[in-house]
């Protein structure tokens, strides 16, 4: 049915289909606090451990009251994150399921993703007058939530993708590594990566950097629990002014673009890195155009863009304002800025895309 008023014409089917979309989506919205609630109470493990439950069987082995168990369990069965038998009143949580919502290690692990998410939602009412006024929302003004979900998103990525794909597709970067190099992880928030290099290359050294103290702290025990950190310091700096120089190579990893200012980033890193050494640009995955990020990783990257990155760009100063989906070629214009002279994009994942810049 069609339906004209003064001034727009509805399709009463498009109408519809639009509204029953929004309905998934409000549960989608719901969702994200229904994961984090899970993966906080142990709701997903005890189910892998001991499953299929009922929900008091839940409820008794997580020590949580019956009705939060079993309105949770009957939001994430409608949700298609469990399944339920009539007969037995029990929830089975499947095995794909289980390992993207318990294997902290997988790369499908999605509890940081949701934790990251829920975290910066939970923030976005400090972007109303934000965004009337132009200002800015540190990194550091977030809830914890943001800085360890962004930890746990991040890490089993790289944790499948650095040492095994992206250095190697470096230029000669893993046998200066393997021989002894010095690196700085610049932007390093809880040190994932740079323990993670530290651990495959125990002839190399490595300093971390990151300009939110929090972070600096829960790197440096990081490092202290993975017993690096005879090779391994930290230290606050921003990324224009972080310590030492000749490094052979110096890594930044999901942080670029959410500096205020990328280029005075990128100088630096010019004067900090060696004649012959590499700059590994690690980003969240896009092109170039608005036209190639209009997809569901897109959707997600460019909602953080506008709630997470932009801000954090926009309270430093110059406030360049990159966005999450930057795309290569405005990096490539980063470098170029910054003194690199050689560019180019050598691995990418779904969520990722991994650039190499020389001097
Ligand atoms: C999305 S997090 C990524 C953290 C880490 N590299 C990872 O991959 O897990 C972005 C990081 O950039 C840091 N950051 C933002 N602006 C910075 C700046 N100007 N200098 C240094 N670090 C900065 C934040 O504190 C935060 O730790």
């Amino acid at each position: 049915m069609t339906t004209t008023t003064d001034s727009i014409t509805v399709d009463g089917d498009k109408l519809m289909d639009f509204v029953f979309r929004a309905v998934d989506e409000v549960g989608a919205t719901l969702n994200a606090a229904l994961v984090v609630m899970g993966d906080k109470l142990g709701y997903y493990r005890i189910l892998a451990d001991k499953g299929p439950l009922t929900s008091a069987e839940l409820a008794e082995s997580s020590g949580t009251a019956l009705p939060y168990a079993r309105e949770w369990l009957n939001a994430q069965a409608a949700g298609e994150y469990l399944t339920y038998d009539p007969a037995s009143t029990r929830y089975t949580l499947p095995p794909e399921q289980a390992a993207a919502l318990t294997m902290e290690d997988s790369p499908a692990f999605l509890p940081g993703f949701f934790q990251l998410a829920l975290g910066t939602v939970r923030d976005a009412d400090n972007l109303l007058s934000a965004a009337r006024s132009g200002a800015g929302f540190g990194w550091h003004e977030h809830v914890s939530d943001v800085h360890i979900g962004c930890e746990r998103f991040f890490r089993p990525s790289y944790h499948a993708n650095l040492v095994e794909s992206w250095l190697p597709a470096l230029d000669g970067v893993v046998d200066k590594l393997q021989r002894g190099a010095t690196v700085a992880d610049v932007g390093c928030g809880h040190g994932a990566s740079t323990i993670l290099m530290a651990q495959a290359f125990p002839n190399s050294t490595f300093v971390g950097s990151d300009y939110h103290p929090e972070s600096i702290a829960t790197a440096t025990s990081r490092a202290a629990d993975a017993g690096v950190s005879d090779r391994v310091r930290f230290e606050v700096a921003a990324a224009n002014a972080f310590s030492g120089s000749g490094f052979d190579l110096v890594t930044m990893f999901d942080c670029l673009h959410d500096m205020g200012d990328p280029v005075g980033a990128a100088r630096h890193v010019r004067a900090a890195v060696a004649a012959d050494g590499t700059w590994m640009i690690v980003e969240p995955m896009a092109g170039d155009h608005i036209e190639d990020n209009l997809n569901p990783v897109g959707r997600a990257y460019y909602g953080f863009s506008t709630l997470l990155c932009t801000p954090a760009s926009l309270s430093q100063d110059v406030g360049l304002a990159l966005g999450t989906q930057a795309g290569p070629a405005r990096i490539h214009d980063v470098t170029t800025a910054g003194g690199f002279t050689r560019f180019g994009r050598v691995a990418e994942t779904p969520f990722n895309q991994v650039l190499e810049a020389r001097p």
